[in-house]
């Protein structure tokens, strides 16, 4: 049992989803209850629970959650209705893959059922062990992880890929905590993460109550923070990994990755399989969301540009796979050929 805390961001109550409201972190901490399709689809829509693989599990539970209560003993029509809520939940977000990934594994383990109740239960089911397979999944991503880093290291990171991006760990926050268990000290530099601030809200919030030690620093900080206070590497998470290595993450990561390979330090991706899309080819190929202007306007509610100024606001940016050092997966480390070597994991995926 670990010693430290390391905060959970959904949990599965038979009746409703808990979920921990990532919109008021960290000045409030509000666990809300999900209780219709509706719910789910605007708390993922509204980043109350953001991250890919956090997005992926509530999704698959509300869709179970949902499908309970059909009221129909015909199986054709439960999965025409199962159908329907599942494209109405993959239209809450559109760049992580680990929405439509979640969403489609439970359909197929619906269909794969013999009668509407054995259906019922499948997905239940499903859901949980989705959740508990990411738990597995965030801890040997953080193991690999580790192996990267040397004690001492200072090491920068955007966003949130934390514990409560995930169901446990988180894939780029892991190594951190399995270092904080091992005894290793390693510190962390976080990058506020303008518009919405996961790095500055969620980020250290999670990382101070696991007393790993973190500095906050505002985006553009980042090249002098890299100077100044030498730092060894730098490691994201990933919302889609297409084919070709080109990886989709939170705004600012392409910018980072320039300036690694400026200042010569390693750059890493931290993702679990799920993040992988072999479908698209190419970044180019990914869709990046735009999301309201006002997350550019205002800062925590208040007005900080003029009405009715332009704004542009792309909720993801795409680091093109040449930049990345290697990718992290629960499956080992791949360095380059990205092409060739991310399909092979799929091929030598076990069963959990
Ligand atoms: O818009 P968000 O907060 O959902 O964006 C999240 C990220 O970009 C994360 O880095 C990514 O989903 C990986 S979470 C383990």
């Amino acid at each position: 049992m670990n010693s430290f805390a390391i905060p959970r961001s959904v949990e599965w109550r038979e009746t409703h989803i808990t979920i921990l409201n990532q919109q008021k972190l960290p000045s409030v901490t509000e666990y809300i209850d999900l209780h219709t399709l509706e719910d789910v689809h605007e708390a993922i829509a509204t980043l109350k629970v953001r991250g890919a693989p956090a997005i992926g599990i509530t999704a698959a539970y509300g869709l179970a959650l949902a499908a309970s209560r059909y009221e129909t003993e015909a199986v054709d029509e439960f999965q025409r209705r199962l159908q329907q809520d599942r494209d109405y939940l993959a239209s809450a977000r559109p760049t992580a893959v680990n929405l439509f990934w979640a969403l489609d594994r439970l359909v197929a383990a619906a269909n794969s059922a013999a009668s509407v109740n054995e259906a019922k239960t499948s997905l239940i089911h499903e859901a949980i062990r989705i959740q508990i397979e990411d738990e597995d999944v965030c801890r040997r991503i953080g193991e690999y992880a580790l192996t990267l880093f040397r004690p001492g290291d200072r090491v920068m990171t955007i966003c949130n890929a934390g514990s409560i991006a995930t169901a446990r760990y988180g894939t780029a926050l892991a190594p951190f905590y399995l270092a904080k268990e091992k005894g290793i000290e390693l510190s962390v530099y976080a990058l506020e993460t303008r518009p919405v601030l996961q790095g500055a809200r969620l980020t250290t919030w999670e990382l101070m109550q696991a007393g790993v030690d973190v500095t906050l620093i505002t985006d553009n900080m980042a090249a002098q923070t890299i100077k100044a206070k030498h730092i060894n590497a730098i490691i994201v998470g990933a919302d889609r990994i297409a084919r070709n290595g080109d990886t989709a993450n939170k705004i600012g990561t392409f910018g980072l990755a320039l300036l690694a390979q400026s200042f010569g330090i390693p750059f890493y991706v931290a993702a679990p399989l799920s993040t992988i899309d072999i479908k698209t080819k190419t970044g180019a190929d990914i869709p990046i969301e735009e999301r309201h202007p006002d997350e550019v306007t205002h800062l925590a509610g208040v007005r900080i540009a003029p009405e009715g100024v332009n704004v542009y606001n792309p909720a993801f940016d795409v680091t093109p796979n040449e930049l990345i050092t290697a990718i992290i997966t629960e499956k080992g480390i791949v360095r380059g050929h990205y092409e060739t070597a991310l399909p092979s994991l799929f091929a030598k995926e076990e069963q959990y």
